[in-house]
């Protein structure tokens, strides 16, 4: 058995960051472990920016401004002590980054440039051209390599060892030699990242299973606010590949088949600058009332020309690429095919704002040594609909700040301990995957899985597309049990590593469903069409799902509406 003070499980911003506040201790024995090098991580597919107050284009923004922006573009789901947390601490933050060497764009006058993005008021998404999330990885990841943190790249976290509400550490694969092992550790951090691959398209990395969240529900803790996804509105046809949003910040309109400027229609004072589950919605509508563009009808066209090409070479260069290499179409020349994709998940493991993992149903019981951060988890800062650019605001405060609490926290906590029986059942788990010899294979069954996710459980939702949505499932799970790997080897098998992230997904995507059926409104990112109205008498509340043998159980948590240093933000309707 292999045993750290700290483990970080992922290596996106969130976990990179944590584990850089960790190691601040010396003393502190802090490991970092990842499925994929670090350099890979799916924040370094962020492109737009990453927001902060700091006033560097106006002088009009402050970080209440920033708070309300990121609560109403939540719909009021979010966490008010969270989301001032957020707003709060980001300028120190963003000046952190810079400071560790991180090269933003800057103004002609030399500071940070800021730019406009959806449902924020101001220009506030500090960026680095479009490339932001890659460059902070970048940065992040050569700090800990300065500090000499201990990185297990391309190891695959199995399963979370809870023993009585406290945490003993995890069990881990090694994809390389296909050796299974515990590590004990008396604070361990998930970073996991989201779960948008259930869904057939999507801005999501091959990486994203959810299998951080998958492993805390298996351990008892439940998921919160699964059923809220979020549908980016500007993925490029077909593939679903992110176009940033940042394109819109700098002036690009969307138009349906009419060469219409649709959004007028459906969010007049912000456009196509409205928050995205308004602007995924507003597409899809155009498409689903047949003025969508291209032989399919299935999509509608961005326009870069307001924006010129020498502004879209300067500050939009991956987009540039990613429509030319991936479409064949030069945004220089002609309007690019969008269409929504699947792109963040606003649920996760519920935890503080110090990323301590709680139970929000019974008085706030915490899990003893056990913390989340970054996309996995749910603090819960976004709510229903997170702005573009909070992402990876929150993934550098959230990590900081649960760094600096494990960091704490840890010198108090006693020796944690893996038991063998806890060791042998992922082994058993494993061979069972290995050695079976069923007629099913977990590709099929993924396409499956992720072709209905899309068509029923989308941008819009009814009883009966989630109802039908949820039996097809059943159907998957029960075929998951009759999978064969035809890789039978144990060095790198892939092959094994994905029938084991199919597991993940089959189990994560019955929570978003239940938790979407049962909500009977539509708040941010869930929409019901049989329930098209906001209900905040019924559900202006958190999900709370627990693991049970029948199923997801259903708790409920109020939503936090005490922030410390101004009053909360009372609920409104939501106009753009
Ligand atoms: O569109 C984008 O550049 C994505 C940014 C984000 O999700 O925050």
């Amino acid at each position: 058995m292999l045993e750290h003070g700290v483990l970080i499980v992922g290596s996106g911003l969130a976990g990179m960051r944590a584990a850089l506040e960790v190691s601040e201790d010396p003393d502190l024995d802090v490991a970092l472990l990842t499925k994929v090098h670090p350099l890979r991580s799916h924040s370094g597919a962020a492109q737009g920016g990453i927001a902060a107050s700091l006033n560097n284009s106006n002088d009009e923004d402050s970080w209440e401004l920033h708070m309300y922006d990121t609560v109403k573009g939540a719909d009021f789901l979010a966490d008010q002590n969270a989301a001032e947390i957020l707003a709060r601490e980001a300028p120190e933050n963003i000046f952190e980054l810079e400071h560790w060497g991180c090269a933003f764009s800057r103004l002609e006058n030399g500071l940070i440039a800021q730019r406009r993005f959806g449902g924020h008021t101001q220009p506030r998404a500090v960026y680095a051209a479009d490339r932001t999330g890659h460059a902070l990885l970048t940065v992040l990841f050569e700090q800990l390599f300065r500090r000499g943190v201990k990185v297990y790249s391309e190891w695959y976290a199995l399963d979370l060892v809870l023993r009585d509400n406290v945490c003993q550490g995890v069990v881990v694969y090694d994809i390389l030699t296909g050796q299974i092992d515990a590590i004990a550790a008396k604070a361990v951090l998930f970073a996991t990242g989201g779960y948008g691959r259930a869904f057939q398209t999507t801005t999501n990395a091959a990486a994203s299973t959810g299998d951080g969240i998958v492993m805390a529900y298996r351990a008892g803790i439940p998921l919160e606010d699964m059923e809220f996804v979020q549908f980016h509105p500007t993925g490029l046809q077909g593939s679903g590949i992110l176009l940033s949003e940042a394109a819109r910040g700098e002036g690009a309109h969307i138009l349906n088949a009419e060469g219409r400027r649709f959004m007028e229609d459906y969010a007049p004072e912000r456009m196509e600058l409205a928050p995205r589950d308004i602007v995924a919605r507003a597409e899809q509508t155009e498409i689903d009332e047949g003025r969508g563009v291209t032989d399919k009808k299935d999509s509608v066209f961005m326009d870069f020309s307001p924006i010129g090409e020498e502004r879209i070479r300067y500050a939009l260069p991956s987009v540039l690429h990613l429509a030319r290499d991936f479409a064949g179409i030069d945004p220089l020349q002609a309007p690019v095919p969008i269409q929504p994709t699947a792109h963040y998940s606003m649920g996760g493991i519920p935890c503080d704002v110090d990323g301590m993992v709680r139970l929000k149903d019974q008085n706030d019981t915490p899990i003893v040594g056990f913390y989340a951060a970054g996309e996995c988890s749910c603090v819960s800062v976004h709510g229903a609909n997170r702005l573009g650019t909070n992402s990876l605001l929150e993934a550098v405060v959230f990590g900081r700040r649960a760094g600096r609490a494990i960091r704490t926290a840890v010198r108090d906590l006693a020796p944690t301990r893996i038991e063998e029986g806890d060791l042998q059942r992922a082994v058993a788990e494993v061979d069972r995957l290995l050695k079976g010899d069923g007629p099913e294979r977990a590709g099929a069954i993924r396409q499956e899985l992720r072709e209905v996710m899309m068509i029923d459980c989308g941008v819009f939702r009814t009883r009966p597309q989630l109802e039908n949505c949820l039996s097809t499932l059943k159907n998957l799970q029960e075929r998951y049990q009759r999978i064969a790997i035809d890789d039978k080897g144990w060095q790198f098998n892939t092959d094994l590593v994905e029938a084991i992230e199919l597991g993940h997904m089959l189990e994560y995507a019955e929570v978003i469903i239940t938790g979407a059926l049962a909500r009977e409104e539509s708040r941010g990112g869930h929409f019901r069409k049989d329930f098209p109205t906001r209900d905040d008498q019924r559900w202006h509340k958190h999900t709370l799902a627990y693991r049970t043998d029948d199923g997801p159980r259903l708790a409920y948590a109020d939503v936090n509406m005490q922030p410390q240093y101004r009053d909360p933000f009372p609920l409104e309707e939501r106009k753009y």
